[in-house]
């Protein structure tokens, strides 16, 4: 406990292409919503070496790939939320 996760987003330009300007807010407000802004560090990321599978999301070892503005709800909940509990776990 104490220390935050990090969840790196990509900011690189490949992702910011897809749109990663919308995603941010999108991912800040589910983050509210889920009330994990006290255990959750948002931090902006250059290029995670995954252009091709833009935009890309990295919680400890997981890289979470193909988000857009469309899907970063489902993704969230499927991919995003689970990566972060197995990393609060240990
Ligand atoms: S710019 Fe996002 S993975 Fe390269």
């Amino acid at each position: 406990m104490g220390e935050k996760i990090a969840l790196h987003l990509c900011m690189g330009s490949a992702c910011y292409q897809l749109g990663v300007h919308r995603v941010l807010p999108a991912l800040q407000k589910l983050m509210q919503d889920h009330c994990l802004e006290a255990e959750i560090e948002l931090k902006g990321a250059f290029c995670l070496d995954n252009c091709m599978h833009g935009i890309v999301i990295k919680v400890g070892e997981k890289t979470i790939t193909g988000i857009n503005p469309e899907n970063v709800e489902i993704k969230f909940a499927r991919e995003i939320l689970p990566a972060l509990k197995n990393n609060s776990q240990g």
